[in-house]
C-alpha cells in the first residue's frame, strides 16, 4: 500500500519522538511525513512519557516519500523558531510545528503573517523557551559538595552541584553555555527533567533529579552573596520588575536573595553614587539586536569603554548564515558607528568580492565592541584588546551568535577566535578547517586583513592568496549546508 493510499483509507501515523528536544528527528519524521502527503490531523505525535497508549491503534511504520516527491519547504525563520520551540513543555507542540510547515508549502511566505495564530503560537513557544534559557543562565547556582577528596592525580576533588527546575526542555540545549562558562570546574546540573555532569573534559547526561540529591548550602554562599552585593545595582532598582524576571520560585536556591531586602532598603544612596560613577551592569542576556546595540553603549565592563569612543555594533541581516568576526573596531569604524568601514574593511570586501562571498548577505561584527587606542598627538593609535577585556565582551558576541544563529562564524585573527572559542589558538595550526561548535554550527578560522595591510611584497602575496583560500572554502562549504 503506497503513503497515499495509507491516507485515503484513513491511516493515522503515530511517531513517537525519542526525546522530548529531538530536532532532527521530528524534522525527518515531518519532512517524510509531508512529502507523503499525511495532512496534520492525521498524525499524532508522542513524546516520551506522553499519552502513547491512547493512538495505540495508529500506524507506527512511517510512510517511504515517493521517488519524484518534491522538495520540502521550510524558510530560515521557521526553522529557527521551530528548533528552538520544540523544546518547549506544550505536548501540542510537534503537531502545531507540523502544521505549519505543511501550511508553508502552499504558503511559503506564511511567516511573514504575524496574525496568523500558528505563527504566533510558534513565536509564543520560542518566546518562553528563550525566558527559560535566560533565567537558567540567570540563576543556576553551583555549591561545592567534595573539597577534600583527592581523585588521585594529584587534582582536588572539587565537584559543584546546582538545582535548577525549568520549565521546558531547556537543559541539553543550554549543556554548551555553561561547558564554556565554567569549563576549569567538574559540575553537575539537577534538575526534575535530567542532568547534565561536566569532568573538565566531557559531558554526560543522567537521569532526572530530585531537589534533596542536591546540596542545601556551602561556603561558596557567602562568596556570591559578596558577589551579588556588589554587582547589585540600585539605579535599575524595579520591585516589580525584579520579581517579573526572578521569579520568588527560584529564590530558594540562590543565596544571595536573603540580601535582597537589606539591598533594597539602601538602594537610594547607593544609587546616588552610581549615578555619580556612571555605573551601569547588565544582568540578564539580550534577546534582540537593537537590545545588543543599546546594551554595549552602556557596557563598562572593561576599561576600554570608558575611553573617549562608541561602541560599534555588528551589521547584517537576523539571518545570515555567515557572521564574519573580526578583532575591534578601528578609528574609523568608531567615527562612523559601523564595522570595517576604514582600510581593513576595503581590503576585506575586495577579497570577499573576489572569492564572491556576499558582504550584504553576512552578519559582520567584532570581539570587542569599543575601540581601544593611545592618543598620540592628534592620532589615536590602535591597541590590541587584551586576553580579559576579549573575554569580558564575549558576552555580546555569544549575544549576537544567539540570536543570529549562523551556520557558520569566519573568525578573523586571534582576538576573534579567542572570542568565539574561549581560548587561543594558533591561526596557522587551526585555518582551512572547520571546528565544530557547541550550537551546532562551525567556525573557520583565518587571518585579520589588518595582518595583510602590514605585509609587502612576497609576503603580503603569499598571505592574500592564503587568506583567498581560506575564504573559499568558507564559501564552498556555506553553499554546501545551504
Ligand atoms: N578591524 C576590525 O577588526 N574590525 C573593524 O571593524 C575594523 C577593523
Amino acid at each position: 500500500m503506497t503513503a497515499l493510499q495509507h491516507v485515503k483509507l484513513g491511516t493515522y501515523y503515530v511517531v513517537h519522538l525519542p526525546e522530548a528536544d529531538d530536532f532532527d528527528f521530528w524534522r525527518e519524521r515531518a519532512r517524510a511525513l509531508v512529502q507523503c502527503d499525511v495532512p496534520p490531523d492525521r498524525i499524532a505525535w508522542v513524546e516520551p512519557g506522553g499519552s502513547g497508549d491512547l493512538f495505540a491503534h495508529g500506524e507506527r511504520r512511517m510512510p517511504v516519500p515517493p521517488m519524484d516527491a518534491k522538495p520540502v519547504r521550510a524558510n530560515r525563520r521557521f526553522v529557527s523558531l521551530a528548533r528552538n520551540a520544540i523544546l518547549h513543555s506544550d505536548p501540542e507542540r510537534f503537531a502545531l510545528l507540523y502544521r505549519v510547515l505543511w501550511r508553508l508549502q502552499s504558503n511559503p511566505r506564511m511567516m511573514e503573517d504575524k496574525a496568523d495564530p500558528d505563527v504566533r503560537r510558534v513565536e509564543e513557544l520560542d518566546k518562553n523557551v528563550r525566558r527559560d534559557s535566560h533565567k537558567m543562565h540567570a540563576f543556576v547556582r553551583f555549591r561545592l559538595v567534595e573539597s577534600e577528596a583527592n581523585s588521585g592525580e594529584g587534582e582536588v576533588g572539587e565537584h559543584y552541584v546546582a538545582w535548577f527546575e525549568p520549565e521546558h526542555h531547556i537543559l541539553r540545549a543550554n549543556a554548551g553555555f555553561f561547558m564554556r562558562r565554567f569549563s576549569n570546574m567538574r559540575w553537575s546540573i539537577l534538575t526534575p527533567r535530567g542532568s547534565l555532569h561536566w569532568d573538565g573534559e566531557t559531558m554526560s547526561e543522567g537521569p532526572p533529579a530530585e531537589r534533596h540529591d542536591a546540596p542545601g548550602g556551602d561556603p561558596m554562599e557567602d562568596l556570591w552573596r559578596t558577589y551579588y552585593a556588589s554587582i547589585f545595582n540600585p539605579a535599575r532598582l524595579k520591585i516589580g520588575a525584579m520579581l517579573k524576571e526572578m521569579p520568588k520560585k527560584y529564590w530558594k536556591n540562590m543565596p544571595e536573595a536573603s540580601l535582597i531586602p537589606d539591598l533594597i532598603a539602601g538602594a537610594q544612596g547607593r544609587e546616588a553614587k552610581m549615578v555619580e560613577k556612571g555605573a551601569l551592569e547588565f544582568e540578564e542576556r539580550p534577546d534582540t539586536l537593537a537590545a545588543i546595540d543599546k546594551a554595549i553603549h552602556a557596557c563598562r565592563k572593561c576599561p576600554i569603554g570608558s575611553l573617549d569612543n562608541h561602541a560599534v555594533m555588528g551589521e547584517g541581516p537576523q539571518d545570515a548564515a555567515l557572521m564574519i568576526v573580526g578583532e575591534q573596531p578601528g578609528d574609523q569604524e568608531d567615527q562612523i558607528g559601523r564595522p570595517f568601514v576604514g582600510p581593513a574593511g576595503q581590503l576585506l570586501d575586495a577579497h570577499l568580492e573576489k572569492v564572491g562571498i556576499d558582504r550584504r548577505s553576512s552578519y559582520v561584527t567584532n570581539a570587542v565592541k569599543h575601540f581601544k587606542y593611545v592618543q598620540r598627538g592628534k592620532r589615536r593609535l590602535h591597541q590590541n584588546p587584551g586576553a580579559k577585556e576579549i573575554d569580558t565582551c564575549r558576552w555580546w558576541i555569544e549575544s549576537e551568535r544567539e540570536i543570529v544563529k549562523p551556520k557558520l562564524v569566519l573568525a578573523m585573527g586571534a582576538s576573534a577566535a579567542r572570542s568565539v572559542l574561549g581560548k587561543t589558538v594558533s591561526i596557522t595550526k587551526v585555518r582551512g578547517a572547520p571546528i565544530a561548535l557547541e550550537d551546532g554550527s562551525e567556525l573557520w578560522v583565518t587571518a585579520h586583513p589588518s595582518y595583510l595591510l602590514r605585509l609587502e611584497g612576497a609576503a603580503r602575496e603569499e598571505q592574500a592568496r592564503l587568506f583567498d583560500a581560506d575564504l573559499a572554502a568558507v564559501k564552498a562549504r556555506l553553499e554546501e549546508l545551504a
